[in-house]
């Protein structure tokens, strides 16, 4: 991916993010609604970039300051500012004092449609300058046509778009529409821009009236066709987000299973784009793996598991109900059932974290097994550890997280309690039960509990006394 203006290039993409988004019934703008885990305009952005935009305008108006938030840190996003929104003519018209001058191409974009692919939009832009044309319209024949605007063409050729409001019965049959989606040539856009008017349904400055007004003038003006219109789907409802969305997840499904993963059920597979996956493993039902994760090859993550942001190497195995966030899992390990493991947690090579373990900050080295009931936190535990049952490290007091260390070779008895700092030696042995608030050297025993009383015959003497 291209970050930031490339030199050299002619080509400025504009994406279209200024309209309200009403039927979203949204606090958040549109265009920040995420699909597959990230928000619709990054993925345009993305989409943007494989054409190597000379600069890209982010054209806001509604929540402008909240989307405008959204990209800090992201210089090469030029905004601008359009209010009121007079519609997408008006829209472009706001990129004059940036554009206004230049010469070569716009690729217009819209903030809502996600789906678009970068190889689309590669052959946009190659169709638009291999006919010198004035504007290329991307344009799809849809099953159903409504609410979009149609592509009325005279000899074979396109003379101009109507929008579904302004059609008539006749025009509303056309199953070709626009996607809202064009290359323009820069030189004569900005005063043709300025002839169009707002006689339409809307009251609105349509974009589309752009064609008839080229054709008016000899100018070319041609279309693009792309044979899978889901990829020009627009988003204006929440029911149009799932639909979107699982559109993107199936996609990313069929990659992997193309590139040898196994999927049990990819209709309850939900996978982000940027997830990488590695062959031979196999995903059962109801896993999700999101944001920059990675997962091995040969590994085997069973139901209902999520996983966020994780490393996960070869031959891995994550039983049902684990929750992994900001972890790295060494190859062969085994984690789970129901094992929560937390950011900047490291887990060796063929280390087993069992049912109900909790690490967080914490490091289980290579073999080591946490096989029940812990919580390990700020820990830093070496190789061939065995966890007992039900240990605890105790790294806050109330005011301070402190660290635990437990050595190589060491074995915690099960309920024992580290009271952090601490640090357990090299093989050491901590009896069963134990509350350890001092280090134990390597190779000791560390007993720390109540001893044990044993009164013979009390049983009977209860029993005399009755009940
Ligand atoms: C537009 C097209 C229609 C096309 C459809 C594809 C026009 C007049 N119509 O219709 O032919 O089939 O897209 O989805 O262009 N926007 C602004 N400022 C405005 C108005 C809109 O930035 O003043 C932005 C919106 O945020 C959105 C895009 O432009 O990203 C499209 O606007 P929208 O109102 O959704 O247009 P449609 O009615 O869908
Ligand atoms: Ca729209």
């Amino acid at each position: 991916m291209t970050l930031g203006p490339v030199a050299g290039s002619d080509v400025h993409v504009v994406i279209l993010a200024a309209g309200q988004g009403t039927r979203m019934k949204s606090a958040l703008p549109k265009v920040l609604h995420p699909v597959a885990g990230r928000s619709m305009v990054d993925h345009v952005l993305r989409t943007a970039a494989a054409i190597s935009p000379a600069s890209t305008t982010l054209v806001v108006g509604h929540q402008a300051e909240t989307v405008r938030q959204h990209f800090r840190g992201r210089p090469d996003v030029v905004f601008v500012v359009q209010e009121p929104q007079l519609g997408t003519a008006h829209a472009v018209q706001q990129t004059e004092p940036m554009l206004g001058g230049l010469t070569g191409t716009i690729v217009l974009l819209s903030g809502d449609v996600p789906l678009l692919r970068p190889a689309t939009l590669q052959r946009l832009l190659a169709a638009h300058r291999a006919a010198r044309a004035a504007a290329t319209v991307v344009t799809a024949v849809v099953e159903r046509p409504y609410g979009y605007g149609r592509v009325i063409r005279t000899n074979g050729r396109i003379a101009r778009i109507v929008e579904e409001r302004d059609a008539s019965p006749a025009e509303r049959q056309v199953r070709e529409i626009n996607s809202g989606i064009y290359a323009f040539d820069l030189a004569p856009l900005f005063g043709a821009l300025r002839t169009i008017a707002a006689r339409n349904a809307q009251g609105e400055y349509y974009l589309t009236d752009l064609v008839a007004a080229y054709r008016r003038r000899k100018r070319p003006v041609e279309t693009f066709l792309v044979e899978d219109p889901a990829e020009i789907r627009g988003v204006n409802s929440r029911t149009e987000l799932a639909e979107v969305s699982a559109i993107m997840r199936q996609t990313k499904n069929e990659e992997l299973m193309a590139a040898g993963v196994t999927l049990i059920d990819p209709a309850t597979t939900y996978i982000d784009p940027d997830v990488e996956i590695g062959p031979d493993t196999v995903i059962h039902p109801g896993v999700v793996i999101q944001g920059q994760t990675r997962v091995g090859a040969a590994c085997e993550i069973h139901a209902s598991v999520r996983i966020a942001d994780a490393q996960i190497a070869d031959r891995v195995t994550v039983h049902n109900f684990c929750l992994i966030v900001g972890a790295r899992v060494a190859a062969g390990a085994s984690i789970g059932p129901f094992a929560h493991l937390r950011p900047e947690t490291e887990v060796g090579e063929a280390a087993r974290v069992g049912n109900f373990v909790e690490l967080k900050k914490t490091s289980l080295g290579a073999g080591s097994k946490a096989n029940h009931l812990s919580y390990l936190g700020d820990a830093t535990i070496g190789p061939n550890v065995n966890v007992g049952a039900g240990t605890i490290t105790c790294n806050y007091d109330g005011r301070k997280k402190s660290q635990t260390v437990i050595e190589e070779g060491a074995f915690i008895g099960s309920d024992s309690q580290l009271v952090a700092p601490v640090r357990i030696g090299k093989g050491a042995y901590v009896a069963a039960g134990s509350s350890i608030t001092k280090d134990v050297p390597a190779g000791a025993l560390g007993i720390a509990r109540g001893r044990q009383r044993n009164v013979e015959g009390w049983a009977e003497r209860r029993k005399g006394q009755g009940s």
